[in-house]
């Protein structure tokens, strides 16, 4: 297949990139690199431009002849978009609008799209299910649902069937630690963790220890980015086989505290850190964990690299190995060279 992959520079866009790439599709990744790093996808044809200007997206789209779109780009940061709302809705949903317009203007008939499980806000039961209500608490979050909610009319309208993935907490790294999260500023709990325990910063700032969880931290449920990887290469068979428009829960089903995190790291890494506990970060629910069933049903999807202790080692490889990120990266290779 021909993919267009919308933000395949960025920290999940570039695994699943690779993986395409990996698995025989042509792979054409579309990213303005505000966030993303042109070198774990150098080898695949990169499109630097944003979604906003209109031109260079639709001659992009229109010369592809792609047969499926893979939709990454946005803001991600659910804290940041509590005190900009307007730059999320614009980039977030905005910029989808300007994407499904042109997708379908071009006859493009299947679309993956990423959301996010900050769709169900806090009223949760756990595991969630996709049939549980939508409430999104951060500005972040409404601006996935809003796309989420247009896609079943694009279908409909347009013919342009979609896949909606609610990712849990994307983690982890290549497991060979060539490959990892490189996003500045760092807002992940395991990446601050890996800063702080490799010296960039002098202590993990721990956001709230008085939720009603058993240890007082919040609890997500980790998905190993290579999990993620594969579930879009699921979605998009099952779209290519006559798969109607639909919602999916991407997570492993299994809770960790950000104290079962820093725990586990600083066995894993053999390293100690200071944690220094704050105040709660506004939008940030007590508990997500998913219920993935759904997608396991309609896809075959099983995660393979979720247990806490493979994500944070391979994190842990690629930080510790890059702490300047993909700029270590280069200064490596100009060194073997
Ligand atoms: N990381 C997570 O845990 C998580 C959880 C749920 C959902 N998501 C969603 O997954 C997607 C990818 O997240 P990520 O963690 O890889 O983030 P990321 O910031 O690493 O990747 C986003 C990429 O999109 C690009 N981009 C942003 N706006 C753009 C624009 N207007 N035009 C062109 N390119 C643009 C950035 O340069 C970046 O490379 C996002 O849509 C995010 O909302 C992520």
């Amino acid at each position: 297949m021909r993919i267009l992959v919308t933000g395949g520079a960025g920290y999940i866009g570039s695994f699943t990139a690779r993986a395409l790439h990996e698995a025989g599709h042509h792979v054409v990744v579309y990213d303005n690199l505000s966030f993303g790093h042109p070198q774990p996808v150098e080898d695949m044809e990169l499109v630097i431009a944003d979604l906003a200007d209109r031109e260079t997206l639709d001659t992009c789209i229109a010369n592809g002849h792609f047969d499926a779109v893979v939709h990454f780009a946005a803001f991600i940061e659910a804290g940041e978009s509590m005190k900009d709302g307007a730059r999320f809705f614009a980039n977030n949903t905005g910029n989808s609008i300007q994407l499904l317009n042109a997708a379908a203007h071009h006859g493009i008939q299947q679309l993956v799209f990423s959301s996010t499980a900050g769709v169900y806000g806090d009223l949760v039961r756990i595991p969630i299910r996709e049939s549980d209500p939508t409430a999104p608490i951060n500005v972040y979050a409404e601006s996935k649902l809003l796309v989420e909610r247009m896609l079943p009319w694009y279908d409909s309208i347009h013919g342009l069937r979609s896949v909606s993935l609610r990712y849990f907490n994307a983690a982890g790294g290549a497991l060979d630690g060539s490959m990892g999260q490189d996003h500045e500023p760092a807002t992940h709990l395991l990446t601050v963790a890996i800063k702080a325990a490799i010296g960039v910063i002098a202590h993990l700032p721990l956001n709230g220890d008085d939720y009603p969880t058993p240890d007082g931290t919040c609890i997500r449920d980790y998905i190993h980015v290579l999990d993620l990887a594969s579930a879009h290469i699921l979605a998009l068979a099952y779209l290519a086989g006559g798969g109607t428009t639909d919602v999916f829960n991407v997570g492993a089903g299994v809770g960790y505290s950000n104290r079962d995190v820093i725990k586990t790291l600083k066995d894993v890494g053999g390293v100690d850190f200071a944690v220094e506990v704050g105040p709660r970060r506004p939008g940030d629910p007590a508990e997500l964990v998913a219920d993935a069933t759904k997608l396991r049903r309609a896809t075959g999807w099983v995660p393979e690299n979720s247990d806490l202790g493979t994500i944070v080692a391979s994190a842990w490889r690629w930080h510790s190995a890059h702490p300047d990120g993909y700029a270590s990266h280069d200064a490596a290779r100009a060194h073997a060279r």
